[in-house]
């Protein structure tokens, strides 16, 4: 696994490969010529080497590795961008100047929800309001409808968006009247496809602060008295407003390596337990508490407070589709799943942003009825957010696991200490696990790197603790978090880590692109695997691996998977102009990453690898050249295709700006 170092070019049989200009002409032909044109042009391409069609901007990244490091990964860091106004300010890469793109920024005139939801004499804002409250005046403004056919109306049998809708046309009788298929939506009646919504009850609570965390308050108070935790560190939180941000963003606390023996962890056998760990296992702490004031919770949920009654997380073997900030959105996990992921986790999700009820947030811990193993990630530094936040989820959500995100690199929340910095600073590492592990009835999980420095692996030092402290599974992403994705990922370190771990599982992640690469990874003695850039960069890889074969799937089929997330999109951000935009902004993120797939029929050995570079080659027909191209013009093409012209004053500028080169 850890063979190859420097990425090199993959191997594209010379009669596919092409020039720069001469495959950006062909598509600009908007492939008129035909295929033949392209073989043709094959032959005389022949002589055209590796070096000379090596894309610009991919040379600069092999002269500059950390570059191309960086950049691989900003798009973990940009795709927090638009929900977090503090990162906005991050001045780093070219991302920071990317245009403003809300896509309601692209309707001038939008009709106000009360008409839409037939109630406009109730508008709330009254005179107020800037919407608009006629819908004809609504829909001689309204831009054409992008499409004949309404996938929702088709699917549930009636659009909710009504008049707003895109492709209104198929459900719009006379007078704008909204039709509906009662039949069919009467097959609907009842269902819920998606769980783990924000109501607006529990927002206001939260808003108002007035929703109560007995499980969590309960721990923090022990955890602040001064014998329960190793005189160390005993303060729950960073600073007085509960860590939501830290005074002094400056390193982490501790140092990861050479780290004395952890004043918190019992010796073996020994007593007595930290007082967190008492808390978890013993009852006395829970039955001390008022269980009256708890709410509906029973006996039964008293007794399943302990860890060691917990549910068992059963994935072993299983094939896990990684967390993905921006492009592991549910509509792209639906895909993963038609093609056999077992296991999907929710996109990141900061704990104070969750703890404010913020609705952007709140929307990364949506689940697809299809998502049968499912779990959400969360990100924090304190033990009183995250252990506060693993009550309220616990409490409102539905899932089957809850993770950590001790991998993250990004530079604004490692500076606050989360992210990978709480692998240096394992007093908070211990209470965030012991506290939040505590109060979940469902089992906890820790994603971490191999350590922060490039040379300095802590992994296999931090896992046994992990396990101590209760956690049910642990994800090794085999890099550090100075390596960023510029070399292999050490599956050495990652078999070596799996051992330590046992009797606890340990997944391991990095660089799986092919089933030889899955094959291998198990060879090394892991529970599972987790895959992240290949299922980004072909879905169906998921697919492979369970049927041990290399798919070369058309260009076509291909185009219809494109095809079915925009309709899953349409279904999950709405089919409006602002769920349309937002269906294409998510489209465009993953086909930055989707180009990077060489056709199998195309590939003089294989499998692809994915630290190899696709250089420019010619597909089998337009399509397959087109889905080839790493233009972001030639992206918002295929978005085209399928939602319909781009509005004026169109821009994309991709998170991963390592693919947007022309
Ligand atoms: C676009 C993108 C977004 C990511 N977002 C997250 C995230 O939200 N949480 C996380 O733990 N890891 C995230 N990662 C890291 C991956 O989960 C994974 O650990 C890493 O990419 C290595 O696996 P791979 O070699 O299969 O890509 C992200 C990676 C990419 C490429
Ligand atoms: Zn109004
Ligand atoms: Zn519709």
């Amino acid at each position: 696994m850890a063979a190859a170092a420097a990425a090199g070019v993959a191997p594209v049989r010379a009669r596919y490969l092409t020039s720069k200009d001469r495959f950006h002409a062909y598509l600009k032909a908007q492939g008129a010529s035909g295929n033949e044109k392209a073989s043709q042009e094959d032959e005389e391409e022949d002589s055209v080497s590796n070096d000379q069609t090596e894309p610009p901007a991919k040379r600069v990244r092999l002269d500059d590795p950390v570059k191309e490091g960086e950049s691989q990964e900003d798009a973990e860091e940009a795709g927090r961008e638009e929900k977090e106004p503090v990162e906005r300010k991050r001045a780093r890469g070219q991302n920071k100047s990317r245009p403003c793109m809300k896509p309601n920024h692209y309707e001038k005139s939008r009709l106000c929800p009360s008409v839409t939801q037939g109630c406009a004499e109730k508008c709330y804002f009254g005179s107020r309001c800037r919407f608009l409250h006629d819908i004809d005046e609504y829909m001689a403004v309204k831009p054409a409808d992008l499409g004949q056919n309404c996938v929702l109306f088709e699917t549930f049998g009636k659009c909710i968006y009504g008049v707003t809708c895109r492709f209104a046309q198929a459900h719009l009788g006379d007078g704008y009247q909204n039709v509906i298929n009662m039949d069919l939506a009467k097959q609907w009646e009842g269902k819920s496809l998606v769980r783990n919504n924000l109501s607006k009850d529990l927002q206001h609570q939260l808003r108002k602060k007035k929703f109560s965390f007995e499980k969590a308050d309960e721990y923090l108070r022990r955890l602040a008295k001064p014998h329960g935790n190793g005189g160390k560190g005993n303060k729950a939180s960073g600073n007085p407003t509960e860590g939501q941000e830290v005074p002094n963003c400056t390193a982490p606390e501790e140092d990861p390596g050479d780290a004395p023996e952890h004043p918190v962890l019992p010796e073996e056998g020994k007593d007595p337990k930290p007082a967190a760990l008492e808390s978890s296992c013993l009852m006395d702490a829970l039955e001390g508490s008022p269980i009256k004031t708890m709410g509906p919770v029973t006996d039964e949920d008293i007794i399943k407070l302990r860890p060691c009654e917990k549910k068992k997380l059963e994935i072993q073997g299983k094939l896990y589709l990684a967390p993905l900030t921006t492009c592991g959105n549910l509509p792209f996990r639906r895909i993963c799943k038609r093609f056999g992921a077992d296991v999907t986790c929710g996109e990141m999700a900061v704990c104070t942003n969750l703890l404010q009820g913020q609705s952007s947030e709140w929307a990364l811990l949506k689940r697809h009825h299809t998502e049968d193993i499912f779990g959400v990630q969360l990100e924090g530094a304190f033990p009183d957010t995250m252990t506060k936040c693993a009550e309220l989820l616990n409490k409102t959500i539905e899932v089957d696991f809850v993770d950590i995100n001790v991998g993250c690199p990004i530079d604004l929340i490692y500076k606050k200490g989360g992210g990978c910095a709480l692998m240096t600073r394992s007093n908070k590492f211990e209470q965030i696990v012991r506290g939040m592990n505590l109060v979940l009835d469902v089992p906890l999980t820790v994603k971490i790197r191999t350590g922060v420095q490039e040379k300095i692996n802590v992994a296999h030092k931090i896992i046994p603790k992990i396990r101590e402290w209760g956690a049910s599974m642990v994800t090794l992403h085999g890099r550090s978090r100075e390596q960023r994705y510029t070399k292999v990922a050490d599956w050495d370190y990652i078999a070596e880590c799996a051992k330590i771990a046992s009797p606890m599982p340990l997944f391991g992640n990095g660089d799986i692109l092919s089933y030889e690469d899955a094959n291998r990874a198990v060879q090394m003695g892991v529970s599972g695997i987790m895959i992240a850039r290949g299922a980004l960069i072909k879905p169906w890889i998921f697919t492979e691996i369970k049927e041990q074969r290399h798919w070369d799937i058309s260009s076509s089929e291909r185009f219809d998977i494109l095809k079915d997330f925009t309709n899953y999109g349409l279904e999950h951000w709405g089919s409006d102009t602002q769920g349309v935009e937002k269906t294409r902004k998510f489209l465009l993120e993953w086909l930055s990453f989707l180009c990077r797939y060489i056709p199998v029929g195309l590939l003089e050995h294989l499998p692809q690898k994915i630290n190899e570079r696709p250089p420019y080659y010619m597909g089998r027909d337009y399509v397959e050249t087109l889905m080839a191209s790493q233009n972001v013009d030639d992206w918002i093409k295929i978005s085209e295709l399928l939602l319909g012209p781009v509005p004026t004053s169109f821009t994309f500028l991709p998170k991963h700006k390592a693919n947007s080169y022309r």
